[in-house]
């Protein structure tokens, strides 16, 4: 299959182009230097000439704090950007899988959020990607809703190397232990994805890896596999002064894999210790 993923340079994007090449699909990996995905005539223009069979979409405005600042650029990437791919998914009868995320919750309860629960945003990022989401929904037939969160992969910054980081100047760090969820290893996603555009089983997916953790475990579970003697302080989230309020609640229940044949991704910590793994490679140059 010829398969757009948008998003290359991001974490996400760049393992499903890793994955699609190594299952023989042909992958057209573009981010915003070659399509920016608010200009709804270059997003027609471009999938009238590539004409794929489908579209992985993983860009995004991502940076969730300053989205509380500049709203209506966030809402132009993440809902407009989102209805200009759909609207051209549909003009050449492409498949669409788009990406979400547990922040479309309100994160109330301590139970995994169901694909149906209430949708309650708290944030303008959370928002703005369910608005995407709605699009998808209005426009096509042929579409998977992926709601993700936590992530990590090697192409790019998340809290795993956040900390690895902080560990080279310190010995103690202060970390939230009052938002539980799971995290999603970008290597372990990217698989799945590309087994859904393969099938045609369409519909609205919760997919992390397995288990739940808060972030104090989260990075206590780095420290270990990394082999670091770190002082791990749990400490509530209003330690942190924030812009938003994050959800204290993000499980995800992803049942709706079981119902239709896909695998679930591995243990989470299994997660860390092959990312930490793939990072050390990294720096030696392997
Ligand atoms: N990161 C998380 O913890 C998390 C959690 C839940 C869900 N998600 C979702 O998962 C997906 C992948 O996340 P990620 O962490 O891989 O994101 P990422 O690393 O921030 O990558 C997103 C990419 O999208 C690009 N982009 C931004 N605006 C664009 C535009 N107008 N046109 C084309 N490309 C544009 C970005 O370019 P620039 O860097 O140049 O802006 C970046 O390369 C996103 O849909 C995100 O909402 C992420």
């Amino acid at each position: 299959m010829k398969i757009v993923v948008t998003g290359v340079r991001g974490q996400l994007g760049y393992d499903v182009v890793l994955e699609l090449n190594d299952r023989g699909h042909e992958a057209v990996g573009i981010d915003v230097a070659e399509l920016d995905i608010t200009d709804a005539a270059a997003v027609d223009a471009f999938f009238e000439s590539v004409r794929p069979d489908a579209l992985i979409h993983c860009a995004a405005y991502t940076a969730t704090e300053k989205a509380e600042d500049e709203p209506d650029v966030c809402r132009k990437v993440n809902a407009e950007g989102t209805k200009n791919l759909a609207v051209a998914c549909k003009r050449v009868n492409a498949k669409m899988l788009y990406i979400s995320t547990d922040y479309v919750f309100d994160g109330e309860g301590d139970t995994p959020f169901d694909i149906n629960d209430k949708i309650a945003p708290l944030s303008v990022y959370g928002k703005t990607k369910y608005e995407g989401e709605a699009f998808v929904r209005e426009i096509l037939e042929n579409y998977f809703i992926v709601r993700i969160s936590w992530v990590f992969g090697i192409n790019g910054k998340n809290f795993i190397r956040t900390m690895l980081k902080l560990a080279e100047q310190r010995d103690t760090v202060s970390v939230v232990c009052d938002q539980i969820g799971s995290p999603t290893y970008t290597k372990d996603l990217a698989p799945l994805l590309v087994s859904m555009v393969e099938s045609e089983k369409y519909g609205t997916y919760h997919a992390t890896n397995e288990g739940f953790c808060s972030w104090h475990d989260l990075a206590s579970e780095t420290f270990r596999v990394a082999g670091l003697n770190m002082n791990v302080i749990p400490v509530s989230s209003d330690a942190f002064p924030s812009k938003i309020k994050r959800p204290e609640n993000s499980r995800l229940d992803k049942s709706a894999l079981d119902e239709n044949g896909f695998s679930r991704l591995p243990d989470w910590k299994d997660a860390v210790k092959r990312y930490v793994a793939e990072l050390k490679a990294q720096e030696n140059g392997d």
